[in-house]
């Protein structure tokens, strides 16, 4: 059983090459900050307890998931300096240490790095891999009978000598640490290039007779680090297909995964389908059975089991069971479209209810409207919800049936069983069952055609 452990993430580099005014970390992979991808890995892992080192007033601590404590980087740079921050924070025990700008870091790497660690009983104990280009790296220079020796840092490459320069085995900024060992070495060590190197300390933690050990790892992935938007181009691309996969592997199938996106915290049912040009996005939840796209997108919206979306864009809406959405559908904020109900083709909606089995088939607006059980509504209804000043609402009951081209003047009640003629504009209540008609009434001109002729010649 490995030991239990605290997460430090270090999130307080410049991050200039972002040309942003966001802070890098805060960035979205997959519609998730990168910086909350490496806790929820932490988290995931085990971790006890998850700190941030951050910089003062950086806007960073805001952006941190809940539960995440903060230590401020007051002074110095480099990751020395970014470990040396929570010193007052994190005290003892074993500290896993990990980058912020790294948000393909996986449970499963931090699981196995502490066994190790724990297996060994190492001092330090340093991710690597030999399956990137070594280039800008640090590199794992090993010693008598392969214990790492030392680090050599490569950003500056002209004073560093060819044979380290050699070496494929490099750092993947993924360590996990003796509280009690960390900081007394961190003491000893001094600045390169006006930075405190935090990987300065393995070769004072050997001498005093702390072991370090290397982890080598196949899975060069994880290394990824953003440091432009190139890099956070790559990064969502190979964090959207680990997305795909899980979803994939829990029953959902894709149609064209590489059109499709869905963002991290979406959750998606078994035997769902997902075509072609669908974007899933934020806090989505789809049911089971499900068939969406293709061209959907849904954001923050609950679509239940056995529901079609086809080629529509929701917002913040509710759809119940078996319910069928578009093509070409507008759902807005607060709209629920109860089981088994339909809304067609060029049809919008705002915050309105749609009673089970109801059918807004085509062309309508509806907004702040109640619809009830089983009503019809022929094609170009439309309601005046909004007078200049305020909305209102519409009531429809159940089984009420409008005919084409009503228009429905809020605040307005058509009662269950009501029928609007075709052509209305219903600005006073229906009673239930009656048939409401407001059109001019229509006057035949006889003879007209033969009219129009003889004033021609
Ligand atoms: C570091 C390693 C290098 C390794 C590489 C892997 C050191 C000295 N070098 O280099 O061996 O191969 O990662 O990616 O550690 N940070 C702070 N405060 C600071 C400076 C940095 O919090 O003052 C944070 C950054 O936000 C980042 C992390 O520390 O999340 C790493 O810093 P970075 O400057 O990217 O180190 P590298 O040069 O990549
Ligand atoms: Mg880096």
């Amino acid at each position: 059983m490995p030991p239990p452990f605290t997460a430090l993430i270090m999130a307080a580099g410049q991050g200039t090459r972002m040309r942003s005014s966001t802070p890098k970390v805060l960035h979205p992979v997959c519609g998730k900050p990168m910086v909350e991808w490496v806790v929820d890995a932490a988290r995931e892992a085990g971790a006890v307890r998850v700190v941030c080192v951050v910089r003062p007033g950086d806007g960073v601590a805001e952006g941190l998931p809940e539960g995440v404590d903060v230590a401020e980087q007051h002074e110095g740079e480099g990751t020395g300096a970014a470990v040396l921050a929570a010193r007052g924070t994190v005290t003892d025990g074993a500290v896993v240490i990990l980058s912020g700008d790294h948000p393909l870091v996986t449970p499963g790497h931090i699981d196995a790095l502490v066994a190790e660690h724990s297996a060994q009983r190492a001092a330090a104990t340093i991710l690597t891999t030999d399956q990137l280009d070594p280039t800008g790296y640090g590199r794992i220079v090993r010693g008598e009978g392969g214990a790492v020796a030392r680090i050599v840092e490569t950003k500056y490459p002209d004073n560093v000598p060819a044979d380290e320069l050699a070496i494929r085995e490099v750092n993947l900024g993924t360590y996990v640490f003796e509280a009690s060992a960390l900081y007394p070495a961190l003491d000893e060590v001094g600045l390169e290039h006006g930075e405190r190197y935090l990987t300065g300390t393995f070769p004072v933690i050997s001498a005093q007779g702390g072991r370090v050990v290397a982890q080598l790892t196949q899975h060069a992935e994880i290394a990824l680090g953003v440091n432009d938007r190139a890099g956070l181009m790559a990064a969502d691309q190979l964090a959207q297909r680990r997305i795909l996969e899980r979803h994939a592997l829990a029953g959902v199938t894709f149609l064209q995964p590489e059109t499709t996106r869905v963002e991290a915290d979406v959750t998606i049912g078994p035997d769902t389908t997902v075509g072609p040009g669908t974007t899933l996005l934020g806090a989505t939840v789809v049911g089971a059975a499900c068939e969406l796209g293709p061209h959907t997108t849904l954001r923050d919206s609950r679509i239940a089991e056995g529901a079609r979306v086809i080629h529509s864009y929701l917002v913040d809406a509710d759809v119940g069971r078996e319910a069928i959405i578009g093509p070409f559908a507008y759902l807005r904020p607060g709209t629920v479209v109860h089981d088994g109900a339909k809304v067609g083709t060029f049809v919008e909606v705002k915050n309105s209810d749609i009673g089970a089995g109801a059918k807004v088939p085509h062309l309508s607006y509806l907004g702040d409207t109640d619809v009830g059980d089983k009503a019809n509504l022929g094609a170009s209804t439309i309601t005046a919800n909004y007078d200049g000043r305020k909305k209102h609402r519409t009531k429809l009951g159940k089984s009420v049936k409008t005919g084409i081209h009503t228009s429905l003047v809020a605040p307005v009640d058509v009662g269950d069983r009501a029928y609007t003629g075709a052509g209305s504009t219903i600005s006073e209540d229906v009673p239930e069952g009656a048939l409401g008609i407001a059109r001019a009434k229509q006057k035949n001109v006889e003879g007209y055609a033969d009219r129009v002729e003889e004033d021609s010649k």
